[in-house]
Formats: C-alpha cells, sequence, structure tokens
C-alpha cells in the first residue's frame, strides 16, 4: 500500500493508495490466495467439475461484482472500517452487525487457512530441500504413493504443522505490526505477474501430457443435471470467499481508494483477473490428475499430491516447484493481512487499542484456537460437531453463512438504505464518469436479483424450499 505522502503527513487524514493501479494490485492481493490454487480446484473435484465452475461464474457475476461494488461503496463514502463506517452513515446501529461478523468470519476463517498456509510454506521447504526428487526416478504408482504420503506426513504430525502455522501467524503479525504496507505494495506488484507466469508454465506442462484433454473436459465440461442445492451453496460461498467479500474487508480496503478510482470498473478488473487465476489453476492440476490416475475428488490433499507431481518429471522442476510454492506462500500471506485488518481496524479506531496490542491479542486468539482445533493430532483434533471436524467446520461456518449473510445485508444495504442520487454520486465519482445507464443496471441487481439469490439459496439450504 504505497501512501500519500500529502495525506500521510496531514493530520487525522485517512490514508489510501496511491495510484488507480496500486488500489488494483492490493485488492487483487487480497482476492487472490489460497481460494485460487487450493479450495477452487478441490471443491470443483468435490462437487463434479464442469457443472460446478458454471455454478460458481454465475454466483461471481450476480453476487459477487454487485457486493464488491457496494462494499467499496461504504468504504470509500466513509473512509472508516467496516463498524465505524455505519455510524459515519448515520445508518441505525443495527447495520454494526456486518462488521462484528465480519471479524468473527476473519477469525474461523485464520484458523483453517493459516494451517493450510503452513502446509505451503513447509512445502517450500521441502522444495528447497530436495525432498521431491526421487518423484521423479520412481513409477507412476509408487510416485503417486509417495506424494500421498508426504501430504500425509505434512498434515498429521503431532508438532509440526503447529510449528508452522506458528511461523505463518508470525510472519503476518510481523508484517502487520511493522505496517510496511508501502513493501507489501511493492511486493504483490512485481509478484502477482510472476505469479501468474509460473501457473502458466504449470499449465503448458499441464496441457501437454497425454490424458489432458480428460483433466480438461473434467473442469469445462458442464453437465446441468449435476446442479443441485449443495453445489449451488458450495458455489456462492466461494464466490464470496475468493472475493473476500462479504466480512468488510473489501469495505476497508475501499475506503483506501482513491477519488479518481471508478469503483465499478475496479471490482470488474479484480473479479476477471481472479477467476482466470483460477481457472489457470485449474488447468494445471486437473490433467495431471487424469494422466496419473488419481481421483479428482480427493480432497483438500489436490493441490499438494498434483504440482510435486508434474513439476518433479520435467527439466528445472525441482526450481519450478521452489518458486511455486513461495509464490503460493506469498499470495496466501498477503490475503491474510487483508483478512486480520477487519477486526484490527475495529479494535484500533473503534476500541481504541493500539495497533500492536489489536495485532498480538487477535493472532494469540487464532494461533491458540487454531493450533488445539484444525490439526488432526492436535487435543480437538479428532473431535465432530454436526458431523464435521473442526477444519470442515470453521470453513463451513464462514463460506456457507457468515460471508454469504454478510453479503445479503450489504446488498440490502446498499439497495435499500441509500438513496439511488447517493449511489450515482459515489459510483460516477460526482458525475465525472459517464456511466448512468450502468448504474441503474447495477442498482436494479443489487436491490433485486443478489438479494433475492441469496434468500433463496439460503431458504434451500435449510430445507425450507427445495430446488431440486
Ligand atoms: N480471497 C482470499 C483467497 O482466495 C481469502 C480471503 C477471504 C481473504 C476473506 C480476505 C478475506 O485466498
Amino acid at each position: 500500500m504505497t501512501l500519500n505522502s500529502n495525506q500521510k503527513t496531514e493530520k487525522k487524514k485517512r490514508e489510501t493508495f496511491s495510484t488507480g493501479l496500486a488500489v488494483f494490485f492490493a485488492t487483487l492481493g487480497s482476492a487472490v490466495g489460497l481460494g485460487n490454487i487450493w479450495k477452487f480446484p478441490y471443491l470443483t473435484g468435490n462437487s463434479g467439475g464442469g457443472a460446478f465452475v458454471f455454478t460458481y461464474l454465475i454466483c461471481i457475476l450476480l453476487v459477487g461484482i454487485p457486493v464488491m461494488v457496494a462494499e467499496f461503496y461504504i468504504g470509500r463514502k466513509t473512509r472508516k472500517n467496516a463498524v465505524g463506517a455505519f455510524t459515519a452513515l448515520k445508518a441505525s446501529p443495527f447495520w454494526k452487525i456486518i462488521g462484528y461478523m465480519g471479524a468473527a468470519a476473519s477469525l474461523f476463517i485464520m484458523f483453517f487457512y493459516s494451517s493450510v498456509a503452513g502446509w505451503v510454506y513447509s512445502y517450500v521447504f521441502k522444495a528447497l530441500t530436495g525432498k521431491f526428487g526421487a518423484l521423479a526416478k520412481k513409477p507412476v504408482e509408487e510416485a503417486v504413493k509417495t506424494a500421498g504420503e508426504e501430504f500425509s506426513l505434512t498434515v498429521g504430525g503431532t508438532y509440526s504443522p503447529v510449528l508452522w502455522q506458528f511461523i505463518v501467524i508470525a510472519v503476518v503479525s510481523a508484517i502487520l505490526i511493522a505496517g510496511v504496507q508501502k513493501g507489501i505494495e511493492r511486493v504483490t506488484k512485481t509478484l502477482m505477474p510472476l505469479l501468474f507466469l509460473l501457473i502458466i508454465i504449470c499449465d503448458i506442462r499441464a496441457i501437454t501430457l497425454p490424458k489432458a484433454s480428460q483433466g480438461l473436459q473434467f473442469l469445462f465440461n458442464v453437465d446441468f443435471s449435476k446442479i443441485n442445492a449443495p453445489v449451488i451453496l458450495t458455489a456462492l460461498g466461494l464466490a464470496f470467499f475468493k472475493l473476500s467479500l462479504g466480512m468488510g474487508t473489501m469495505i476497508t480496503y475501499g475506503s483506501y481508494f482513491t477519488e479518481e478510482s471508478n469503483l465499478m470498473t475496479t471490482s470488474a478488473r479484480v473479479a476477471v483477473s481472479d477467476t482466470i487465476v483460477s481457472l489457470l489453476s485449474g488447468i494445471a492440476i486437473f490433467p495431471v490428475v487424469f494422466e496419473f490416475g488419481m481421483k479428482p475428488g480427493g480432497g483438500p490433499g489436490l493441490l499438494f499430491q498434483t504440482i510435486p507431481l508434474a513439476f518433479s518429471r520435467m527439466p528445472l522442476g525441482n526450481l519450478l516447484l521452489i518458486a511455486f510454492f513461495l509464490l503460493a506462500a506469498i499470495a496466501a500471506t498477503t490475503a491474510m493481512i487483508s483478512m486480520l485488518e477487519v477486526p484490527i481496524a475495529i479494535l484500533t479506531e473503534e476500541k481504541g487499542m493500539g495497533r500492536t496490542n489489536a495485532v498480538l491479542l487477535i493472532s494469540s486468539v487464532v494461533f491458540i484456537i487454531g493450533a488445539v482445533t484444525v490439526h488432526p493430532e492436535s487435543i480437538f483434533g479428532g473431535v465432530t460437531l454436526l458431523g464435521k471436524g473442526f477444519f470442515d467446520l470453521f470453513d463451513y461456518i464462514s463460506s456457507n453463512i457468515l460471508l454469504p449473510v454478510g453479503g445479503l445485508l450489504i446488498s440490502v444495504f446498499a439497495g435499500y438504505f441509500v438513496s439511488k442520487s447517493e449511489l450515482c454520486k459515489e459510483l460516477s465519482n460526482n458525475g465525472i464518469i459517464k456511466n448512468k445507464s450502468l448504474i441503474n443496471i447495477y442498482h436494479f441487481v443489487v436491490k433485486f436479483v443478489t438479494p433475492i439469490l441469496l434468500i433463496i439459496v439460503f431458504l434451500s439450504s435449510i430445507g425450507i424450499i427445495k430446488l431440486k
């Protein structure tokens, strides 16, 4: 985040990103993360391939983009955190629930996200120490088995996954305390394109495999009969998770936007770029799955088994592997920073807590609860609640409940509690951008389409109406 130096020195005035490009990259830095390279492929694998991808794209268009624009509106208009923004808008105190639920969602996501990021960090280390070199020399079946065992070892140990999770949280906290926001912006600006490039190298590798077409067919062939209520709810949850929506992250980031930023085009650009990264990850992974006779529904280990397998069997494989996991680690780290910024901004701005204390408090909570719950061998590792282990439970409560409910409230707020002329003023930057008809379409979607779709999905997920 590059800060505008004039504004930095002016007392009390809030920081903003420096340029439109900085706004774009910082927002994309929040969106792109483990959601693209880990969660998107594994959920696609579990939920039937192309039908899931198709449903996901619809969710991005009809729910994701409209909610993102609404969050940007709330943030930039008020230049406040996710709770303070509603006070500034003179809304009834009820709406502050969006910020508080967002802070809760941030913690729930962090409990498991920091653990998966720990796996990624540990894979960087494993690749650096040449752990995957042996995969190249083994016959296919044995190599697949070894890759699977390596993943089980990573996830299942008593101490090492907790240690890696600790390292992840320590890194994120250190960056948040140091407030090296300038550094983060520079880092994301160079590394995002690099991550993109590496995924494309993975893609080239994947689509030149003999059985690539089976993988691509799995990913893109839409079998409409596979779309049912659980698939829609999962796709919707992923859309929120992916674009960091429904929990105030984009309200907080929107509050740092420049006056010139075009909220609608920024939102469309971020959503499209982020979706491209997810699809490219799918293209890198599914051909490998089919080539090596693995199962597309292999679950959370999919990324960690396919990528080492594919890379180990190509020239410069280990070097590419190191680079891939390093970039994935960085993408996960910048996403976590934006996630934690929500509760931290609330604690510092609303509760008057010092930044360092706020960071330490939040990260201790994340580490303590995360460490004793999400690892299979931890104290509560074997406990299930509502038929789910804690890892899945945290994921479910955040992605399938908190974020969509937050998104519903945000769209209802923007559609019914903000006057159309207010919305028009902010979305056109006081009439400078000539986008009146686009705003009309937007207003209709955020007022009728988005909330109604969300309500239908909710009602069907709790069994009140039946979609199919
Ligand atoms: N969008 C991030 C990802 O895909 C995760 C995230 C969710 C970040 C919510 C911030 C807020 O990995």
